[in-house]
Order: structure tokens, then sequence, then C-alpha cells
């Protein structure tokens, strides 16, 4: 994205639920802490929304919401949406999955990248071997919301729910794949479906990847249906470099692969389209079994803010944030999802503390 010379980035942050509102805080902190380093201009704006002002007053996502983050904001920090007191999930979906699509930020970009041997629970597994990127599909597919019940709470219910593939998504996200890839200078594509199953929606996506991997000569292109994909991802990451899937397979396989990197804590993630106010989360959830006990781990969230700076042109500042995060993983500064015994602020904190202090 263009920066504008002389402004300010300007950022919405969403805390949301959860444990949401314990790592947004600290992200932000080593956010502030990396502009101000860099002599960069930051103008930040908090949104309530969320479980309590579901509950409160029925807002989930406002109306104007979209066509004002279009307008006037750079990028968009969201926490978590999730509360057992909101069963349905009715405004996470309202606002995440209402972001993620209204906003058409049809490339979830969710790196598995291991910082230190000793996280992932494979045996003997060096950092380089574990170091690959899920992008998955984010408008569409399985998410789309189309479907219904007929006959609903009787015994002959029927429910249905659409999965839908369309041409110009499935392009776009594998050309994306591709276009990630050369910019990285990775060379291996590997794309996951289940078209051996789905036999429409995903010969869709087999298709158009047979097209689209022409372009790309050089880059290595592959093909793996998504349950053998998620064995080989356990048994040898090494062989992936990006994988590009469905909105469905993508949160399931950026969920495995969180865990072969030390965790859900950990992951960070980018909701984007390229040139457009983009949204970035850490891939976890509201975490409800630990939430309100200062022990989240905030390094995806703060990853994921560092992955905002990217996106807006900063990339001192996100080297700057990775850079800290794999310093406070080395010295053993870590909430105890790491093994450490640090509080949720105290990894804030001392993150936010070597952004200051280091170039
Ligand atoms: P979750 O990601 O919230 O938690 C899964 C496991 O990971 C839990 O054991 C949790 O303690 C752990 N974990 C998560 N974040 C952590 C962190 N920062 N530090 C340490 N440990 C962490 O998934 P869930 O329990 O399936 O879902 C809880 C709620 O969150 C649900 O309402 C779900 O719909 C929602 N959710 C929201 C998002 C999002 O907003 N992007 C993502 C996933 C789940
Ligand atoms: C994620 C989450 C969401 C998803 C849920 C909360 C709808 O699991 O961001 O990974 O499935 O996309
Ligand atoms: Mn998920």
């Amino acid at each position: 994205m263009p920066e504008r010379a002389g402004s300010a980035k300007r950022i919405a942050v969403i805390p949301g639920d959860g444990v949401g509102k314990e790592v947004i805080p600290e992200a932000v902190k080593i956010l502030k802490a990396a502009a101000s380093k860099g002599g960069r201009e930051l103008a930040l704006t908090e949104f309530d929304w969320g479980a309590d002002r579901y509950l409160r007053d029925g807002t989930t996502l406002p109306a104007d919401a979209v066509e004002m983050f279009r307008r006037d904001f750079d990028a968009i920090l969201l926490g978590a949406l999730g509360d057992p007191r909101v069963p349905d999930n009715r405004h996470a979906a309202d606002i995440l999955l209402g972001l993620r699509f209204k906003l058409d930020l049809y490339a979830n970009e969710r790196p598995c990248v291991l910082f230190d041997s000793r996280l992932t629970p494979l045996k003997s597994r060096a950092e380089k071997e574990v170091n690959f990127y899920v992008i998955r599909e984010n408008t569409e597919g399985l998410y789309a919301g189309m479907g219904g019940f007929f006959k609903k709470g009787t015994p002959d219910e029927i429910a249905t729910q659409e999965d839908v593939n369309t041409r110009k998504g499935v392009e776009r996200i594998i050309r994306y794949a591709f276009e990630f890839a050369r910019r990285r200078g990775l060379k291996r594509v590997c794309m996951s479906d289940k078209s051996n199953a789905l036999t429409y929606g995903h010969n869709l996506w087999t298709r158009v990847f047979a097209e689209v991997r022409r372009e790309y000569g050089d880059v290595e292109a592959s093909h793996m249906y998504i349950d053998n994909l998620l064995l080989q991802m356990v048994r040898d990451p090494s062989q992936f470099q990006v994988i590009v899937t469905c909105n469905l397979f993508g949160d399931i396989g950026s969920d495995v692969g969180a865990g072969l990197i030390g965790g859900l804590g950990l992951a960070p993630s980018g909701n984007i389209h390229p040139g457009q106010v983009s949204l970035f989360e850490p891939v976890h959830g509201s975490a409800p079994d630990i939430a309100g006990k200062g022990i989240a781990n905030p390094m995806g969230a703060a990853l994921a803010a560092g992955m905002m700076c990217e996106f807006l042109g900063w990339a001192a500042e996100a080297k700057s944030i990775e850079g800290a995060v794999r310093a406070a993983i080395g010295e053993g500064k870590t909430t105890p999802d790491l093994g450490g015994s640090f509080t949720t602020k105290q990894v804030g904190e001392w993150i936010a503390g070597r952004v200051a202090a280091h170039s």
C-alpha cells in the first residue's frame, strides 16, 4: 500500500472478547513502541464491539462500519470474538465474518513459522523445517452462509450448508498464492482440496489450479488432498512452503500448523485485500478456558501487528516486532503455554521494551 507522506496510519482496534481484550493492549503497546522507534505516526481508534456490547444493546457490526473502514482507516487490528454467553456466535459471525466478506478480504495469510526448535511437538525438527504459509480463501466456500433449515426441530429436519466456489474467487486466491511465493522467493506452492469427493466445487479448484500454474513456471506446483496434506504436515512439514486452500480447510490447517510451531498463542494472521483496508488478528479465539487469568500469550497478536506493519509498508517495524518476539522466546520471557512464568502483560512489556531498545 502506498504511504501517504506526512500522514499517520489510521488503525481501528477491536479487542473483542475473552483473551482478545488481554492480548490486544499488549500488541498495541508493542506497535506503538515500533512506530515511535521508527519515527512513524499512528492514529488509533478503539471499537468496543464484542459480546458485552451485543448483550447490552444488540450491536454487532454497525450498518455504516464497512463504509467507515474503507473511508477512514488503513488497517484493522482485532483480538478475538466468541463468548459462552452467546452460544450461537451471532455477534462473532456478524463482526468477524462480516468484515472479511464485506471488505472482500479474500486472502487469509497464516504463517506457520517455527521460531525455536524447543517449541515444536515434533521430534528433532530444526526451525527451518517448519516454515510454511497457509493461504486460506477467505470469502466463500462453506462459510458463505448459504443454506437453511427445513422442518426445523422435527424428527424430519433437514439442514443444508452450501459450498460456494466461484471461478473468480478460486482464481484470485490461487494467483495470490503464486504471487506470494514469488515475492518471498519461495519455490513451492501446494494446492489442497478434496476434489475426489467434492466433485463439483473442488473440481473447479483443480481446473483453475492447472490453468494458473502454467503462468508460474518458476514455481513448483503440486496438489494434495486435504486429508493427506494434514498427515504430511505433521509427518514432515519441511516439504511445504506455500499451501493454498479453501476457507474451511485453511481454518483447520492453520490450527494444525499452529500446533507445530508452539501453539495458537503464537500464530498470527492477515485478512488481506491488496491495496485496500485489511484486517490483522491472531489465529486463536477468545480462549474462554484461560480468559481473565492474565496468562494468554500476546505473541500471536503482536506478530499480527507486525504483519500489519509490513502491509502498511513499515518493513523495519515489522522486522523489529518479529525480532523482539524471537528474543523473548529465546530468553524464556514467555507465558505458561510456552513453558514460561510471565503474565500476558509482562511479556507485552518485555517485547515493547526490546523493540524500543533495538533498531
Ligand atoms: P481458541 O483459539 O479460543 O482456544 C483453543 C485453545 O488454545 C484453548 O486451549 C486456549 O486456551 C488456547 N489458546 C488460545 N489462545 C491462546 C493464547 N493467546 N495463549 C495461550 N493459549 C491460547 O478456540 P476455541 O476454544 O475453539 O474457541 C473459543 C471461542 O473463540 C469460540 O467462541 C470460537 O468461536 C471463538 N474463535 C474466534 C476466533 C476469532 O475471533 N478469530 C478464532 C477462533 C475461535
Ligand atoms: C478463525 C476462526 C473463525 C473461522 C471462526 C471464529 C468463525 O476459527 O479465524 O480461524 O472459522 O474463520
Ligand atoms: Mn480457526
